[in-house]
C-alpha cells in the first residue's frame, strides 16, 4: 500500500512500530535464543491454553498470525509444524521476520506479509481459508475498528477453524501509573506508584498518546513517540467476533501479562508480570473462538 493512502492514525503509528523494531531485535525482552536452539517458546498462558486450540498439535496446520510484529511467535508455531503466514504493516518488521524464517531453515513453511490489517483481505486473498487464525498481546488497542477486526478473522477461518486471542484487558487499560505529582498511593499496605485511572472504559475516541519509552527496553528514547490507540470494551469484543459467525468457546481473564502494564508490577520469573501481592485487577484476558 502507498504510503500516502494510508489514514494519518495508520501512518502515525507505523513510524512508532517501525523505529521500535530494531530496539526489539537487540532487546533482552524478545529473547531469540530458544527460537534460534529450536525450542521456541510462547508465554505460559499461551503454552496453557493453546492444546485448546490444536489439540492434534500444529504439525501440518495453516495459520494466519495477525500483528505478527516481527515473527517471532509466528516462527515458534513453524517450528511446531504449522504452515505459517505473519502479517504486519511495518515493513521493517516483515524484513527481520523473513531474515529470521531464513536464518531458522523455516522459509519452506512460512510467508510474511506487509499490509495494514484493514487491508489484509486484498493482501492475502485466500479462497481455502485457515486453521487458525493467531494474535497476541499489543493488537486491538491498534484498531480502529473492532467489528471490522472480526469480520477479517472470520473470512480467513474455515468453517470449524479457530481463533486465538491473548491481549491487555480492557478494564486494566482504563488505568496507568500516576504522574510524578500524584500521592503514591498504598498497595497491600506499603506505599506503591499505585495506577490510577486515566482513560474512559467507553471511550470510543481515540487516545492521542506521546510517550518515548519503549516496553521491551528501558533505555531506549523514541523519536516516533506519538500513537494514537483505541480502547475496546470486552463485550464489544465478544459481541463483533459472534456476529462475524465465531462461537465464543472460552473467555479467560488473567492476573499477570508478558510486560511491565504498571510500574507496580512485579516480575513472575516465567516471563509474566504480576501483582506484587494480591491480585487486584484482571491484566490479561485471552479467548478460543470457532469459525461457524
Ligand atoms: C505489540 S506488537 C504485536 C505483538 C506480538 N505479540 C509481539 O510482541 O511480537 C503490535 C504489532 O501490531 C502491528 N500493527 C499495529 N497496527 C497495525 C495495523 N493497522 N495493521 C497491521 N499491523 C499493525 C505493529 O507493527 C506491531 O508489529
Amino acid at each position: 500500500m502507498a504510503h500516502a493512502e494510508l489514514p494519518e492514525w495508520a501512518r502515525v503509528n507505523r513510524a512508532h512500530w517501525d523505529e521500535k523494531v530494531p530496539v526489539h531485535v537487540a532487546s533482552e525482552f524478545y529473547d531469540l535464543a530458544p527460537l534460534r536452539a529450536g525450542e521456541g517458546r510462547l508465554y505460559p498462558i499461551e503454552e496453557a491454553e493453546l492444546p485448546i486450540i490444536a489439540p492434534e498439535g500444529w504439525n501440518g496446520l495453516r495459520v494466519l498470525h495477525l500483528q505478527c510484529h516481527f515473527g517471532a511467535d509466528t516462527l515458534v508455531l513453524a517450528q511446531r509444524g504449522a504452515t505459517v503466514v505473519g502479517l504486519d504493516f511495518s515493513m521493517p518488521a516483515v524484513r527481520q521476520a523473513r531474515e529470521l524464517a531464513t536464518e531458522l531453515g523455516l522459509d519452506d513453511r512460512s510467508r510474511f506479509i506487509c499490509a495494514d490489517l484493514y487491508d489484509a483481505r486484498h493482501a492475502l486473498p485466500d479462497p481455502e481459508g485457515f486453521d487458525v487464525v493467531y494474535t497476541t498481546w499489543g493488537t486491538i488497542g491498534w484498531l480502529p475498528d473492532i467489528a471490522e477486526w472480526a469480520r477479517i478473522i472470520a473470512w480467513f477461518l474455515r468453517p470449524g477453524g479457530r481463533l486465538y486471542f491473548a491481549d491487555g484487558h480492557p478494564s486494566a487499560f482504563v488505568f496507568d501509573d500516576p504522574s510524578d505529582d500524584q500521592p503514591a498511593a498504598l498497595l497491600d499496605g506499603g506505599p506503591a506508584r499505585f495506577p490510577t485511572p486515566q482513560f474512559g472504559y467507553f471511550t470510543s475516541e481515540p487516545f492521542d498518546l506521546d510517550d518515548p519509552a519503549d516496553y521491551a527496553d528501558a533505555d531506549a528514547v523514541l523519536t516516533h513517540s506519538r500513537t494514537v490507540e483505541w480502547m475496546h470494551p470486552l463485550g464489544q469484543t465478544l459481541t463483533a467476533l459472534v456476529e462475524a459467525g465465531l462461537t465464543i468457546d472460552f473467555v479467560h481473564e488473567h492476573d499477570a501479562v508478558p510486560w511491565q502494564m504498571y510500574s507496580v508490577l512485579e516480575p513472575r520469573g516465567d516471563g509474566l508480570w504480576g501483582w506484587p501481592a494480591t491480585a487486584w485487577l484482571p491484566l490479561g484476558m485471552s479467548l478460543g473462538a470457532t469459525r461457524r
